[in-house]
């Protein structure tokens, strides 16, 4: 991002646990302390305060909670916003952007708790207009795929930017390099174009030529989640009320962490992961996916279910 000269927060990696502190003890708080390896979308610590920072570096960069995965720590400066997911496939020449989206990733309501993989997602965004997703595109998608052209390594995939609205504009604060989840489950609701037509077209450099068609409407989806989740939680819960929610119509129900149990003549679903199952609905309007997706909730059950009743909730 610093070659291309893409919007991003300032930061600084480290590799020694003293030299990180020192420069944690002189920074602006909050700050951002991220283990530079994959971390299952749990490597990311806001930190109001220098102690709560310096718990986090530890953990990474001494106790290793994360593997190799924290070999290197990546300090940043915190960037202050609304947080949203923009997605682009590309066949490493052309790229088409999707809809906008936006991830909830803390636990629990008005983004209260720790991160985790994602609780609920909503698309398009009713606050991004065509002139700021416009920019987007020039300033961050655009030269992030001509950047990996003029570098030798065309993209080809889904490249999936993290970004943050701030008052200096639109500023990067990850790059995936793949589809997002829970964002993927409201793009499949909203996509009326073949997903395996894209993925061709993306392979075989033909995306200039495909329209990719979208459902006119709105699409979210909700995760239902363990007790204890994002920390550790107990499975095999047996779940109720999947078939029932799955019959509200404009709903579809994506299984993330369940599994089949049969025991005898008895056949269960039970939980079996940190976020058990997604609820997706669609709308013509987002309080209507909104309303329908939560209503389908209210027919399922397990121990312990916990899930986030704001979803879609922001207003930018
Ligand atoms: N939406 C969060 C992620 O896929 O990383």
């Amino acid at each position: 991002m610093k070659r291309h000269n893409i919007p991003t927060a300032k930061y600084k990696v480290f590799n020694n646990f003293e030299k990180a502190k020192t420069y944690i003890e002189k920074a602006p708080l909050p700050i951002v302390v991220k283990a530079s390896g994959l971390a299952l979308g749990k490597g990311v610590t806001v930190a109001p305060t220098k102690a709560e920072a310096l718990r986090a570096l530890k953990q990474i960069l001494v106790d290793k909670i994360f593997g190799v995965s924290g070999n290197e720590v990546v300090i940043e400066e915190y960037l202050a916003g609304t947080e949203i997911s923009i997605h682009a496939i590309s066949d490493g020449k052309n790229y088409k952007i999707f809809p906008t989206s936006q991830d909830h990733k803390r636990i629990f309501d008005d983004d209260m708790g720790p991160n985790t993989g994602g609780m609920g997602v909503i698309a398009p965004l009713p606050f991004v207009d065509e002139a700021l997703l416009s920019k987007i595109e020039e300033k961050i998608v655009a030269p992030i795929i001509e950047g990996m052209i003029k570098e030798g390594r065309p993209f080809v995939g889904c490249l999936y930017p993290g970004i943050m609205l701030t008052d200096e504009g639109p500023k990067v604060f990850e790059i995936n390099a793949r589809l997002g989840d829970p964002e993927a489950q409201a793009y499949l609701r909203l996509l009326k174009t073949d997903f395996l037509e894209i993925v061709d077209a993306s392979i075989d450099e033909k995306l200039d030529k495909l329209e990719i068609k979208w459902n006119d409407a709105f699409a979210c989806n909700i995760a239902l989640a363990s007790n204890g989740y994002p920390g550790d939680y107990e499975k095999g819960k047996v779940i109720t009320g999947i078939e029932e929610a799955e019959m509200q119509p404009d709903v579809v129900v994506f299984h993330a962490g369940t599994k089949i149990v049969r025991q005898g003549l008895t056949t269960n679903t039970v939980t079996n992961g940190g976020r058990v199952l997604g609820i997706s609905a669609t709308g013509l309007t987002l309080e209507k996916a909104l309303s329908t997706a939560y209503g389908a909730i209210s027919k399922i059950y397990f121990e312990g279910i916990q899930f986030r009743k704001d979803i879609g909730k922001k207003t930018g």
